[in-house]
């Protein structure tokens, strides 16, 4: 694991844009795993800068995200597919047919994993970019998840939900489940970007580069992956 310690948010975001456009450039045809959330919206707004100012070129880019809301449709403005329309695709010029978010609004989510496991097989992420939840979780992958695991259904937990209650009319209308791409299936990119920022995250980095390699903290199994890179700033490094 190469660990880069940053000042501060703007600096962790440049520096994962670094790695970013290096792969752009060397690779115009990169499969890029994104993930949704508020670590990697910096590296985004890097990348949109990048393409302004014709240093990158998405037109020949594969995109494959973590995970997506069972229930929500594309248009609802909490759908992870909404998040990464407005945050980058649509300010790019990515070919949207290449754009792939697991699809939350089916009558048969078991059958869009299976659907999803199959696509990730034929566009393996030349980097994935990863947050980190607070507990340790990576994708909707929460502690305890199999190592093994493809892409697969979660239940969401209630706290979870209640987190979220804040961006929904009520806990009513907050979904009751998520699909995510496994633990496996992340494991099989040929690079990992994991971005995390503040105190909040300080014990999870510290389990996730110090800690066993145990199902209770699914970041761990990154530390047997040959090519990761984890960018934090000085709070989330804190406990290091
Ligand atoms: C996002 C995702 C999550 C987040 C994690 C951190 O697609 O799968 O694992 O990366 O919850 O979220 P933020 O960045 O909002 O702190």
């Amino acid at each position: 694991m190469k660990i880069i310690i940053t000042e501060n948010y703007q600096e962790l975001s440049a520096r994962a844009n670094e790695i970013m456009r290096k792969l752009l450039i060397e690779k115009p045809n990169a499969v890029l795993g994104l993930a949704t959330g508020s670590s990697p919206v910096g590296l985004y707004k890097n990348m949109i800068a990048d393409y302004e100012k014709g240093i990158t070129d998405y037109s020949r880019i594969s995109t494959v995200n973590l995970d997506e809301y069972v229930g929500l449709p594309e248009t609802h403005d909490q759908s992870y597919r909404y998040f990464m329309n407005d945050n980058l695709f649509l300010h790019v010029n990515v070919d949207m047919d290449k754009t792939a978010v697991p699809c939350g609004n089916t009558s048969d989510p078991a059958k869009e994993c299976e659907r999803y496991t199959d696509y990730l097989k034929t566009h393996r992420q030349d980097v994935q970019v990863l947050g980190l939840g607070g507990n340790g979780h990576i994708g909707f992958n929460e502690p305890g998840t199999p190592f093994d695991s493809h892409t697969h259904i979660v239940e969401l937990k209630e706290n979870t939900r209640r987190d979220n209650a804040r961006f929904f009319p009520s806990l009513d209308n907050v979904p009751t489940h998520a699909i995510t791409m496994g633990i496996a299936d992340i494991m099989e990119a040929k690079s990992i970007l994991l971005v995390a920022s503040g105190t909040n995250k300080a014990d999870a980095v510290y389990a996730m580069v110090k800690g066993a390699v145990d199902e209770n903290c699914p970041a761990s199994i990154l530390q047997r992956h040959e090519n990761v890179t984890v960018i934090l700033d000085k709070a989330a490094a804190s406990k290091l």
